[in-house]
């Protein structure tokens, strides 16, 4: 039986919430436990710290232009950074890149841009992508208050055979708010409680794999990449 490419799609409630964070993490976790792992940042819009951040966690083992083939000036959605520049991508475009950089049985993190329902390319959003990609989803959101309304509306937007299986994982915020320790319990009754991971802050010096995880993260990162599915060591 042909082995399929396992995509995931790392999106969530908005910019700025964790995705890339989180991703280089699960790559840096990946990398230590033997598994293969691929990780794409594929449109970037003012600068390409997060394709290089990816780099990083990946050791090296693929080209930042791989990693990230399209990137615009401006700090916008890309696809008006891209059509600032007079420049055009396309879904299409990003699937072929995607389909031929990853390999089957390895995990493929993709980061998309912004949330679910962001603009991404000239034709489509994240969740096309996703879509396209019929990669399962990585629903990433800030732990504060409102984060149950949040999660709900982007699960709200997948089709239900994707949002089913999707792991939500709510990243801890920089100033805690009174909702903050309530919210992983509040939205278990909306779904699969099992399915919602939290994750603390993390220092920077582990973000950027100068430092051990703390056994916590590691477990939490476990039980992430045990919702993600069994993947070839
Ligand atoms: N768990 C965490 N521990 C420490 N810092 C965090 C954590 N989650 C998010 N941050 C902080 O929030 C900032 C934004 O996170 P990140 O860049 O991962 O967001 P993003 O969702 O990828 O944003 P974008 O939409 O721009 O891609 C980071 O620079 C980091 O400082
Ligand atoms: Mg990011």
């Amino acid at each position: 039986m042909a082995v399929r490419r396992q995509f995931l799609g790392v999106t969530g409630t908005g910019t700025g919430v964790g995705k890339t964070v989180l991703s280089a993490l699960l790559v840096r976790r990946c990398v230590r436990l033997g598994l293969s792992v691929r990780a794409f940042k594929p449109l970037c819009s003012g600068g390409r710290g997060d394709a290089l951040a990816l780099e990083a966690a990946l050791g090296g083992s693929l080209a930042l232009d791989t990693i990230n083939p399209w990137h615009f000036d401006a700090p916008l959605s890309p696809s008006l950074a891209a059509r600032l520049e007079r420049r055009k991508v396309t879904l299409g475009q990003v699937v072929d890149h995607l389909r031929r950089y990853s390999v089957a049985g390895d995990l493929t993190l993709v980061e998309g841009a912004g949330g679910l329902l962001s603009p991404l390319t000239a034709d489509g959003d994240n969740r096309d992508l996703i879509v396209r990609l019929g990669a399962l989803p990585l629903i990433v959101a800030s732990n504060r208050l409102g984060v149950i309304h949040d999660v709900r509306a982007v699960l709200g937007n997948l089709p239900p055979r994707l949002r089913d299986r999707a792991p939500v994982v709510l990243m801890a915020p920089a100033q805690a708010d009174e909702s903050t320790a309530h919210n992983a319990r509040s939205l278990g009754e909306f779904l699969e409680p099992d399915h919602i991971v939290e994750l603390p802050r993390v220092p920077e010096e582990v973000r950027a794999g100068a430092a051990r995880p703390s056994l916590s993260l590691t477990r939490s990162l476990d039980r992430i990449l045990d919702l993600i599915g069994p993947m070839p060591s």
